[in-house]
């Protein structure tokens, strides 16, 4: 039976009717407890979730949702290395990766704690070694950068992290992220480079991948051209992978690949080898650090009762919105420049893992499975799309993410930003009606008719629900449990859904046709064997080629003046 058709989904259904007629302002103005109630901390995080379109009764009703749809069982399946992801045969244990060593699990004849700590020791020598000067490039220097180059999990992960963390970097290595196709990504950061001091780091878990393997390569022609002799490059390129036979076809010594495993998701990666780059920048402590805040939220979401459960909390609350009240965007709003690629990393967490159309029977869905996430640092945003959050026509819910404490405390900015966060998250769920605007504009000495006339444009609905999520500082601790935060929320929501959160079909076909298009734009006959649109498009891209080669400024036919 479609999930949709439950008991518990209709419950819900009706619920959100009642709740329909509920402003915010009043059920705050009715409770002075009201935050006591819909806020929980767990170490050094808070989750204020109080102002959301919610009673107790919904969460009841939410939760009942949760429990229904075999939640706990999974969730101690997960954990336990069932292998949940079943489209692809797999376990989903990123959250061993994280575990303190010693606990026994065994997946495919290997002892998960062993392989997992080997490798851990092989990346914390890494670290060392390139750390301390002890690793020397082929002319007998240090290594002064680190070039990582991978594509979604293998990039957006520890690009955020590093980000995120840069106040806790040693400062004797400076990180670089190559990800994109468009030459432009490895050429502008190679021209900052010296080959002699760049260790390249290829992030591939399947090292197939196009992008990071024609980046990789180019890398390598890079580095070539500077250091002659092909015996340099064990110096300088090591790679991370569950692949190590493409990791040799590729050239690179066995000696310099780390290794992970096929329970590890690509965008679940970051906590595996694939963290060597973060480990490198911050220290090895500090990557230790992460995996234990990350740790250490596991434990909440396995041992907190749902009711006070953040991950469930935060799960069934996105669901409230995206399937009940038809919403399908969700905003994130780090107040924290550090964290500027959150919500790109959060996108592929999040629409990666749960934007599928069939359940876990293989059947069509008939509810949306997550909305689209976006975001961007606030106060920025503030000034540039939160028109729409006020005042569109329909409501977005927001996650506010904010530490307290300020990496740079100059003057009185910190107070100035979180004032800012503070005030979104109370306009947003009083907003400002007819009496309020009217008051304003009369004391303002408008007259009646004017009055009239603006009246419309200047009230808020309010009534739009946000998350604040505070933590005491942003540190590798934090953000780790922050990650795993999201990570469970993800994993919720996609047992809820019943979809597979852990498979990625949806990114092959775009694939598979760009490698039968590829050839096609560089052969010489005319391409007619797509659609209209698409042959058009190749064929001027071949026009534009074939000009290039006989003119010094190419341009296409359809731009000329005729
Ligand atoms: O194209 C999507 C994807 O498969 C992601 O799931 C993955 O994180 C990324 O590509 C990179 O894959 P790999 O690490 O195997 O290069």
């Amino acid at each position: 039976m479609d999930l949709s058709r439950s008991a518990a989904w209709s419950d819900l259904v009706s619920h959100k009717h009642e709740i329909d007629k509920l402003h915010m302002r009043a059920l705050f103005h009715e409770d002075e407890g009201r935050f006591e109630r819909f806020s929980i901390s767990s170490g050094e995080l808070l989750l204020d979730y109080s102002k959301n379109r919610i009673t107790s009764h919904t969460l009841e009703l939410l939760l009942e949702l949760a429990r229904s749809a075999g939640l706990e069982k999974m969730r101690g399946e997960m954990f336990d290395g069932h292998p949940i992801n079943f489209t692809e045969h797999r376990s989903v244990l990123h959250t061993a990766l994280r575990r303190p060593p010693g606990y026994s699990l065994e997946i495919e004849g290997l002892d998960v704690s062993a392989e997992i700590a080997d490798v851990l020791r092989q990346m914390k020598a890494c670290c060392e070694s390139v750390i301390s000067g002890k690793w020397k490039g082929y002319t007998g220097q240090v290594m002064t950068d680190i070039v990582n180059i991978g594509i979604g999990g293998s990039d957006l992960g520890p690009c955020m992290v590093t980000e995120a963390l840069r106040p806790f970097a040693h400062g004797k290595l400076q990180v670089h992220f190559v990800s994109n196709i468009d030459g432009t990504h490895i050429s502008e950061t190679l021209k900052k480079l010296d080959p002699a001091t760049t260790l390249f780091i290829i992030a591939s878990k399947t090292f197939t991948t196009q992008e990071t393997l024609t980046n990789a390569m180019s890398a390598r022609e890079w580095f070539l051209q500077h250091a002659g002799d092909e015996s340099h490059i064990a110096k300088h390129f090591v790679a991370v992978s569950t692949n190590r036979a493409k990791v040799v076809e590729f050239g690179i010594d066995e000696a310099n690949m780390f290794r992970f495993w096929d329970w590890v998701g690509g965008r679940y990666s970051l906590w595996s080898s694939i963290g060597l780059s973060i480990a490198l920048y911050l220290g090895f402590e500090r990557f230790q650090e992460l995996l234990d805040g990350a740790y250490a939220m596991d434990q909440h979401f396995l041992k907190a009762p749902l009711e006070r459960n953040i991950p469930v909390l935060l799960a069934v609350l996105g669901i409230w919105y995206n399937n009940f009240f038809d919403v399908s965007s969700y905003a994130v709003i780090p107040y924290d420049q550090y964290m500027h690629r959150f919500p790109a990393y959060l996108q592929q967490l999040d629409m990666e893992s749960n934007g599928k159309r069939v359940n876990r029977q293989g059947s069509p869905v008939e509810y949306a499975t997550g909305p689209v996430i976006w975001g961007e640092p606030g106060t920025n945003s503030q000034h540039a799309f939160f028109q729409l959050l006020h005042q569109g026509p329909d409501f977005i819910p927001a996650d506010f993410i904010v530490p307290l404490k300020s990496q740079n405390p100059i003057g009185e900015h910190h107070d100035i930003l979180l004032a800012n966060c503070f005030a979104q998250t109370e306009a947003l769920m009083k907003g400002k009606d007819e009496h309020e605007v009217r008051g304003e504009l009369e004391t303002a000495g408008c007259d009646h008719s004017e009055i009239e006339a603006l009246l419309p444009h200047k009230v808020f609905p309010g009534n739009r629900p946000t998350n604040t999520i505070l933590v005491n500082e942003l540190n590798p601790f934090t953000l780790g449990s922050l990650i795993a935060m999201y990570e469970h929320k993800v994993f919720v929501q996609g047992i809820i859904w019943e979809v597979n959160s852990f498979d990625q079909w949806g990114v092959e076909l775009g694939k598979q046709l760009a490698k039968t298009i590829f050839p096609e734009i560089q052969g010489s006959k005319t391409v007619t064997t797509h659609d209209g649109s698409t042959n058009a498009l190749i064929n001027a891209y071949r026009e534009y080629r074939l000009k290039g080669k006989t003119s010094a400024s190419p341009q296409l036919s359809f731009f000329d003046e005729p």
